[in-house]
């Protein structure tokens, strides 16, 4: 792969998953249904623990569902994975293999030789601001550059139906801001059909076309907003006002309280206003700008899920 891509929509039709644990049954999707048009950016915004990453798995086609299809174009690929190239909530760069051996390792699991893999892995080293660090270990990675070189193993794969599941969660404000502006670039230069899972409203608003808010757990979609502003966005000024209403249906759909993800949703006559686990990722999220990279870290708001 070495430009654009040709990106096909992506379809969601009617999606559940119930988990079956020791405990009993835990549903984690509960019917969700989608469209991200060809070339689109959209993202799923909703509280920790609500099924997220979940609702991921499943269309990457690692996690059966109970009911329900994924569809690339008119191509059924419920539970095939690679249809879609799929990045973790986790980087899992391993650490023993140089940036660019990590990088090839997508395409050589799937049977392309090392060689060949690590070719047209390097055609996309520049692109991905990873130029000269070809053979660095991921531990001699700022952040930022950890995150791209996960990215770059996963678009290198080929399918321009890019998942990504929460991408800089695990990263400071700072940095997470240069990656949301990269990441754009990198959606407009290469043309891909883009789901993005996170649960920072802020960064949906400043990437997405599209922003479908999920109530919690289980997963369904209880709003879909499309986001009409013109790129660059500036989150401190255009942006506030959308950002408002998101948080507004979220806290007016969110029952439990922050850091409590596995509660049942309590009521559905909560008053709409924007505190509880809405205000708490509304906080989490705000930060300075600012030009410099931090360092990868696993700090305590990085999701256990
Ligand atoms: N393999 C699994 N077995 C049982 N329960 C699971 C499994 N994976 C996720 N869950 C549960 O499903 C719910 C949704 O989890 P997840 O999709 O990780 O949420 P999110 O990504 O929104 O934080 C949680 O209650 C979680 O504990
Ligand atoms: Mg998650």
């Amino acid at each position: 792969m070495n430009g654009r891509t040709t990106a096909a929509a992506l379809h969601l039709e009617g999606l559940r998953k119930t988990f079956r644990t020791a405990r009993g049954e835990r549903a984690a999707v509960d019917g969700v249904t989608a469209t991200v048009p060809a070339g689109s950016f959209v993202s799923v915004v909703g509280p920790s623990g609500c099924g997220k990453s979940t609702l991921l798995e499943v269309v990457a086609g690692l996690v059966r569902p109970d009911a329900g299809r994924v569809l690339v174009g008119d191509r059924d690929v419920t539970r095939r994975p690679g249809a879609c190239a799929y990045m973790p909530q986790e980087d899992l760069l391993f650490a023993w293999r140089t940036v660019l051996q990590n990088a090839a390792l997508g395409l050589e699991v799937r049977g392309v030789p090392a060689r060949e893999a690590r070719r047209r892995a390097a055609e996309l080293v520049g692109p991905f601001g990873l130029a000269g660090f070809e053979d660095a270990r991921p531990d001699e990675l700022s952040g930022g550059m950890r995150q791209r070189a996960a990215l770059l193993r996963t678009v290198v794969q080929g399918p321009g139906v890019l998942l990504l599941d929460e991408p800089f969660g695990a990263l400071d404000a700072l940095t997470r801001l240069r990656m949301q502006g990269w990441l754009h670039g990198m959606w407009r230069q290469f043309g891909w059909t883009v789901l993005l899972v996170t649960h920072d409203v802020r960064e949906a608003v400043l990437l997405s076309d599209r922003v479908l808010v999920l109530g919690p757990r289980p997963a369904r979609v209880v709003h879909d907003e499309t986001v009409d502003l013109p790129h660059p966005r500036d989150a401190a000024t255009r942006c506030a006002a959308l950002e408002a209403r998101l948080l507004d249906r979220l806290g007016g759909t969110t029952g439990a309280v922050p850091g409590d993800t596995d509660r049942a949703p309590t009521t559905s006559t909560r008053p709409r206003r924007a505190t509880g686990p809405a205000a708490a990722m509304h906080r989490t999220d705000r930060g300075p700008r600012g030009e410099d990279e931090g360092r990868h870290h696993g700090g305590p708001e990085r999701e256990a899920t």
